[in-house]
Order: C-alpha cells, then structure tokens, then sequence
C-alpha cells in the first residue's frame, strides 16, 4: 500500500478526524508531499509580504510558494505583482537577492530583462529575433500569479479557479483584525526577518500553531522556568478554539493572557492601557483578545503568535524540511520602544536563539523523522482530544470548542487538507 499512487489515496481514510486518529504517512511520504505542492499550494492563497515591506516602486523581496521560487515587486503604477523567478528563456532564476529595489529583473543566461510587473522588457541582441516566427514578447513575461491583500497582508494564488481572498479567508477575518486592525494607523512589519531551517514536515509546525495549547505547560516548562522564574499556565476554563476553513486560532478572555506569559512588561502595559482604545474598533470581547489569543495559523503555512506579535510562514522544502521565516509585526503607530519591547521579546523567546523556539524544532524533527522507520509509519497517532467539545457561541463566528486544551482546530486543519487533496477543483468544496 505505501507504493500507490498518491492522487489514489484515500486522505479522508488517512486523516479520520471524526474518529480522531490520523495516518503517519502523510507526514513522509514523498508523494503526498508531491501533491500536496500541487493541491495544496498551487492553489491555496499563500502569504507573500506585508505592504508595508513595498514604500517605492521597485521595492521588491522573493519568496516560495509551495517550492516555486517568486519574486514580489511593487510597480511604478503602485501595484504588487507576484511571478515566478524563473526565466522564460531556460528558466534560470532572474533575481538572487532576497530583497531590494531594482530597476527590472536582467537574466545573467542570455540577457533577458523583465519588468517589475513580470513582462518581458528587452532582450540581448533582440534583432536576431526578427524572423522567428513564434517569438511574442508580450507572450513571455514571468507567469504571474493573482495578488490580493487583506489589511496589510499580500497574498497570492496560482490557481485562477481559487475563489477571491475574502471568501478563502472567510469569518477567519473576524480573528484576524484583533491584530491587524486594533490601531487606526495599521500594521507594518518591522524591518528584517530571521530564516532557519527545521527538519520538520511542514504541517507539525502549522499544526503546533492552529490549536497546541496542550504542548505549552510541559514542552516550554523549564525554558520559562528559566526566563521567567516560572512555569506556563495554559488557561483551562474560559478558554476556546475557533477554526473557519481550515484557519484557526486559540484564545483565553483575559487580555493579557499569551503576552504575560511572554513576559515583556512594557508589552503587558501598552495592552492594560489600550484595551478601552482596542473596544471601540473591535468591540468588548475581542479587546480583550488582543493579547490573550495564543496562536494562529492561517491555512497552509502562515502562522502567528499574538502575544508578542511574531509571525512566520513554514515554507516547504521537502517532505521532512522546512525554511522558516520570522518578522515581528507592530502597530506602525506604537511607540519605538514599544516596538523594540516586541522585537526584543521575539527573539528571546521564538527565533533560532530563542529559547522556546528550540524546545519546539526538536519534537517536530522528532515527530517527522520517526517515521523513517517502516513499521513506526504504518500506526496511526491519536487526534481525538476534546471530540465531543463543539459548543455554539453567540459572538465568535466559525466553529467554536471550549477550553483550548483540544485536539479540535488539529482536525480541522486536517479536514481541509484531505478536502483540498481530494478535491479535483474549487467548485467541489466546501467552506467549513
Ligand atoms: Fe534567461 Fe536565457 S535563461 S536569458
Ligand atoms: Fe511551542
């Protein structure tokens, strides 16, 4: 059976969230891996930047998405255009820097220049081309991808069939503009970001961040204990988990609840005195959500910890490796030694040097590289926390479970996976 066809496989057998329990190999095999690339992120709306990463025209940084390497450019119209770094010519990559300003993209192979919306520009010794017959310039620019945004946030699908990016991020917009639009003046993120590498299959990591409250008090135990004097409580009562398409986060109602426990007290202060401020965008009850929401990943790959604002994407590169990217996320209003309280937060606590994010890239290598072993990948692991926890909640929109100590957003997550692995297009799923 581990040799079929991959497209032949069952993903709603191999992920069976109603029962709770979900097949490893999904976790390494390399043609699952395969097409998750093509269903999953060749169709998806996938995070590219923030707005705020594009001032000027030409502004521009590269990416992934899925393994398509892109390059994303701000043109002179003001528009932020996503298209493959690859040359139409013989495909080599067009840009090398990860970010910058330029002029247009010029190929090193043969010269051939594109502008900073993808389009072929010029070409070396474009006379030679006179007489070829099915040489269209207009016909090979960088194929481009559709960009959309949402409060800040770029996003880009390949798939034309993809529905708009509001209807892909649905009622999870409500979620998002706790942190994205809690302040008139917006978001920006601040200058820079951190890569590393992770043996890791890509979704132990998105998973840790759509609902893994659980790991907290015992997997980042002696690393407080160590930072902070003090162990991690994870709220246990009034506390949820709210997943919209596959999207989802977790979050206690004290407002200070994840940023406490990150503890950086001039974080902590800014969030006691603004949350009458944060109410009248956003109402009593998400106010209070501002600090206190746990994590979030918004499905596939971009996740999000909003106690200190951290926000990363988990690129894939492989079945067992990711590359992630780290940026820290502000008010682009706030104070600048509010902003450096976030950074210097960030990067004691979730970055290469941080120290929970070390406890946390070790279980998910450990989880990932376990099924190596023939035998270990033919079990099964067990999703079934919180089955029976669904409640209906007035306010939250979405599906809602109480007390965030739940395998429930897990599953979700994984719903949409074997939806979208399953399904031939767009039109044959569902929002759930
Ligand atoms: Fe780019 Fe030839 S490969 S110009
Ligand atoms: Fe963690």
């Amino acid at each position: 059976e581990n040799n079929r066809a991959a497209s032949d496989l069952d993903f709603h057998q191999l992920v069976d969230v109603e029962a709770g329990w979900i097949d490893r190999r999904i976790f390494w095999n390399a043609d699952i891996y395969q097409l998750e690339l093509e269903r999953i992120f060749a169709r998806c709306w996938c995070f590219v930047g923030h707005e705020s990463q594009f001032t000027e025209p030409g502004d521009f940084l590269t990416t992934h998405i899925g393994q398509d390497a892109v390059i994303v450019a701000k043109d002179r119209k003001g528009e932020v255009n996503v298209f493959l770094n690859s040359c139409t010519h013989r495909g080599n990559r067009v840009c090398f820097a990860e970010a910058g300003t330029a002029r247009q993209f010029t190929c090193n192979f043969h010269g051939w220049a594109f502008g900073l919306d993808g389009g072929l520009v010029s070409i070396h010794e474009e006379e030679h081309y006179s007489a070829c017959a099915n040489f269209d310039k207009s016909k090979l620019g960088l194929h481009r991808a559709r960009t959309q945004s949402y409060k800040g946030l770029i996003f880009a699908t390949f798939d034309p069939e993809a529905p708009s990016l509001d209807e892909y991020l649905g009622d999870y917009r409500y979620y998002l503009d706790v942190l994205l639009d809690n302040d008139p003046g917006g978001t920006e993120f601040l200058e820079g970001n951190v890569k590393s590498r992770l043996r890791s299959n890509w979704k132990f990591a998105a998973e840790n961040f759509v609902g893994d409250a659980y790991h907290a008090g015992w997997t980042h135990a002696s690393a407080a204990e160590a930072i902070f004097g003090r162990g991690v409580k994870v709220n246990p009562e009034k506390s949820f988990q709210a997943s919209v398409n596959g999207h989802g986060t977790e979050f206690g109602l004290d407002l200070i609840g994840n940023a406490m426990a990150l503890g950086e007290p001039e974080v902590v202060d800014y969030l006691k005195e603004n949350e009458a401020r944060f109410a009248e965008r956003l109402g009593k009850l998400r106010a209070k959500m501002v600090g206190a929401m746990s994590s979030a990943n918004v499905f596939p790959n971009l996740a999000y910890l909003p106690g200190l604002n951290t926000w990363r994407t988990w690129l894939p590169k492989g079945a067992h490796e990711i590359e992630l990217n780290t940026w820290v996320l502000v008010n682009r209003d706030a104070p600048k030694s509010l902003k450096e309280a976030y950074r210097r937060g960030i990067s004691r606590t979730f970055s290469p040097t941080g120290m929970f994010e070390s406890d946390d890239g070790e279980n998910w290598e450990h989880c990932t590289h376990s099924n190596a072993g023939v035998v270990t990948r033919r079990q099964k692991l067990h999703y079934g926390l919180g089955l029976d926890s669904a409640i209906d909640h007035e306010e939250f929109p979405g599906k809602i479970h109480r007390v965030q100590l739940n395998d429930a957003n897990q599953r979700a997550f994984y719903k949409r996976w074997a939806d979208l692995m399953s399904a031939s297009d767009w039109s044959s799923l569902d929002n759930n």
